[in-house]
């Protein structure tokens, strides 16, 4: 029997957080941008549920299955799901809230193709679904970033000298968190820089190394110094992205390396990286919750800092600064 033809395709891209991971646990902003890379989903009717060409089980995609039963409470034809990601996975490049946006976009398309897509609604049902997937914590940069594209400012307040998009709360373990959306305008010429990401090849364990710093910071007061250090770099970052001073954005990205590290969340193939990539970057530093993971650099000499990262044993994805968000993809 003929397969019916009806088809929709999306793409969502990963983030990088350049300032704030950890600090933003305790309520400070944190700063994250979209990256190239990220995940394309197409979705096309089909005779039985698949997911890469094996039948769809939806106890193992909870991400998935949360957006089709209670965002959409789908029960139409049964439909072929086809997942194509260029980000390293379990890296901390927001690989798992790209593919609830790419999902999310591609289904509302297959259902209602002449509704234009509207990105906060994608972020929020994207962040539902991690949240679902995550038993109930997890805070919307990767989501948002990746649904609006940009530069991201996640906070528990106001931020100056950004433009807010979407309040949005969710109730954890813990009670109730309120976070304010926000997005950074910056100047034409800041796609002159590039970010280059070197994967350790280690996964980043996020509940570890949050509930490490949460000890470290209760025992011992100058970590929680080094806390709001890390906020005021944030809002220096912050200043030079919105003047498009990429000099004064890298020096920030250094300083924020120093304290991650007084903080206990480098590792030493992360410290090899950053220290390979220094000499041809404007500024680097591990991104995202540490302990193994990704680091960034900002560089005007993107396949140089490519190699060394290479030639230290990290993977390298070189990214310009600030990708598009969402869309719907023709083919
Ligand atoms: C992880 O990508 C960023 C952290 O700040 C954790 C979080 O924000 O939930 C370490």
């Amino acid at each position: 029997m003929a397969q019916p033809e009806v088809m929709a395709s999306a793409f969502a891209p990963g983030k990088c957080i350049l300032f704030g991971e950890h600090a933003v646990v305790f309520g400070h902003p944190a700063v994250a941008v979209a990256i190239d890379q990220g995940v394309r989903v197409r979705i096309r009717e089909s005779l039985s549920w698949v997911l890469e060409g094996l039948p769809f089980e939806p106890s193992r995609h909870p991400h998935i299955s949360h957006i089709i039963d209670n965002v959409f409470e789908y029960d139409g034809h049964p439909l072929n799901i086809d997942v194509e990601s260029t980000l390293f996975s379990a890296a901390g490049m927001g690989s798992s809230a790209a593919l609830s946006n790419a999902f999310g976009a591609a289904l509302h398309s297959f259902l209602s193709p002449d509704e234009p897509l509207i990105p906060i609604k994608l972020a929020k049902m994207a962040h539902s679904a991690e949240a679902t997937a995550q038993k109930g914590r997890a805070s919307p940069t990767d989501t948002a970033t990746s649904a609006l594209g940009g530069f991201v400012v996640v906070s528990g307040g106001k931020v100056e000298g950004t433009r807010h998009v979407f309040d949005t709360s969710l109730v954890t373990p813990e009670g109730k968190r309120d976070w304010s959306v926000n997005v950074v305008d910056v100047p034409e010429g800041i796609g002159d820089a590039w970010l280059v990401m070197g994967f350790t090849g280690e996964g980043s364990p996020t509940g570890r190394m949050v509930a490490k710093v949460a000890k470290l910071v209760s025992s011992d007061s100058d970590r929680m110094g080094d806390l709001e250090s890390i906020a005021n770099i944030t809002n220096a970052g912050l200043t030079a992205l919105s003047a498009g001073n990429i000099e004064a954005l890298g020096m920030a990205m250094d300083a924020c390396h120093e304290r991650l590290r007084n903080l206990e969340v480098s590792s030493p193939k992360l410290e090899r990286l950053v220290e390979a990539s220094r000499p041809h970057s404007l500024g680097a530093k591990l991104t995202g919750a540490g302990g193994g993971g990704c680091m960034v650099a900002l560089t005007d000499n993107p396949d140089r800092v490519s190699e060394a990262i290479e030639v230290a044993g990290g993977k390298p994805l070189t990214s310009r600064l600030g990708a598009r968000g969402v869309r719907i993809t023709a083919d």
